[in-house]
């Protein structure tokens, strides 16, 4: 069984001459190709920021010379490797998709792409890394509690949430894991591919070795007889605020987890696309939805409340959880409506939401725990109940 749907990391292919697709299939097939070959490129793009660290270690004063000229020319040499690592997980993920791909199109990602693959190395260590573990700790036990004093799952009762833009879908592996039925939604390629490689590929490998680091002892090697688990390294393109060379070129395995197989009444699965266009269609379907670092990924918070009070079941449960740092905001060519967190309340007060609770959380997002600089947000949490 396929949690992620395979049919969703292909965009609609089309090798008619006589074409019909409309120009969004076309930006969507170019989109998704871009993605692809962002994800290919990797090691190119990452190691042009490792050579101009080489030509400026170069010009490293006699003092500097004196100390660490060897120590930089071997750190180059660790840097180099373990790009070449991070890039053959990155392969992995889109090993199904690039039997399909002409790859002698591909040329370097743009920067902003490139960016966006080494965002999703950081996404997989805070999902999916015991080294994340603190970060997830920050959230996934109030989700859960709050989820079970609301909404207790008894014998005839399996309530269904939904968790809107999931990234890697590890929220939606933790709360289906205590037994709710679990739809995650995204629609980054991205995320998509990555939770596919994730939920599909890594956690019921057969040939995992339990409780044992796919990295061989003493080497930074991928053991060849275990892909279920992967050695990355997602702190090496950090240059900045290291405590030290060591902490910049850390392994973090991953997945933290392992299943046998999902059990044959676990209920997750993942829709991928744009969350209003999909779940207005689809009126009083669940039970929870968990807006969890998603309600500042709107143009306007006001659509996406719209959309969860049409899918929300009349006395169901809506959490969110996150600051109000807009993806909008600052970008020139995009509209952001740019509410503050008590707007947000009116707006759901005056959408039939009760307002149950509240809270002020610290947290960080994707943080390097290591790091001499961190972002600590004060996350609102907000419980509302859709009136009946
Ligand atoms: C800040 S990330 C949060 C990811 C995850 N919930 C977490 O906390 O780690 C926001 C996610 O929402 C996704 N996203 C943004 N807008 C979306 C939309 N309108 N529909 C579906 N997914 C969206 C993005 O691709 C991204 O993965």
């Amino acid at each position: 069984m396929d949690i992620v749907p395979s049919e969703t990391l292909s965009p609609p292919q089309c090798d008619d001459d006589a074409c019909s697709c409309d120009s969004s299939e076309i930006d969507e097939q170019n989109h998704f190709f871009d993605v692809i070959q962002a994800f290919s490129t990797y090691i190119a793009c990452s190691m042009k920021r490792v050579i101009k660290y080489e030509q400026d270690s170069r010009k490293m004063s006699s003092f500097g010379k004196t100390h660490f000229e060897q120590i930089f020319i071997d750190r180059i040499a660790s840097l180099k490797q373990k790009i070449a690592i991070n890039q053959e997980f990155l392969s992995f993920i889109i090993q199904p998709q690039l039997q399909t791909m002409d790859q002698s199109q591909f040329e370097l990602a743009s920067e902003w792409n490139a960016s966006k693959v080494r965002s999703t190395l950081s996404q997989f260590m805070r999902e999916w890394s015991s080294e994340g573990q603190d970060e997830r700790n920050q959230y996934t036990p109030l989700f859960l509690s709050t989820l079970e004093r609301y909404l207790p799952i008894s014998e005839t009762r399996q309530p269904s949430v939904l968790i809107p833009g999931c990234g890697l879908g590890r929220l939606c592996f933790d709360v289906a894991q205590r037994g709710y039925r679990v739809e995650g939604n995204e629609f980054s390629y991205f995320m998509l591919l990555g939770s596919s490689a994730v939920l599909n590929r890594l956690l019921v490998a057969d040939n995992h070795k339990k409780d044992q680091p796919n990295i061989t002892e003493g080497t930074d090697e991928q053991d060849t007889d275990d892909e279920s688990t992967w050695t990355i390294y997602p702190f090496v393109s950090q240059f900045n605020n290291n405590t030290s060379f060591e902490n910049q070129v850390r392994p973090v395995v991953i997945p933290d987890t392992h299943i046998d197989s999902f059990p044959p009444d676990w209920a997750m699965s993942m829709s991928a696309g744009e969350f209003c266009q999909v779940y207005d269609e689809q009126p009083s379907s669940f039970d929870c939805v968990i807006f969890h670092f998603f309600i500042d990924t709107a143009h306007d918070i006001a659509e996406y409340i719209t959309t969860v009070s049409t899918t929300l079941k009349p006395g169901g449960i809506f959490m969110i959880y996150g600051p109000l740092l807009y993806h909008y905001g600052d970008m020139e060519t995009e509209y952001s409506v740019d509410y503050t967190f008590d707007d947000v309340k009116h707006l759901l007060r005056t959408s039939h939401f009760e307002l149950l609770d509240e809270s002020v959380h610290q947290c960080t997002y994707c943080a390097d725990p290591r790091s001499l600089m961190k972002t600590v947000y004060s996350a609102h949490f907000i419980l509302a109940k859709k009136k009946i």
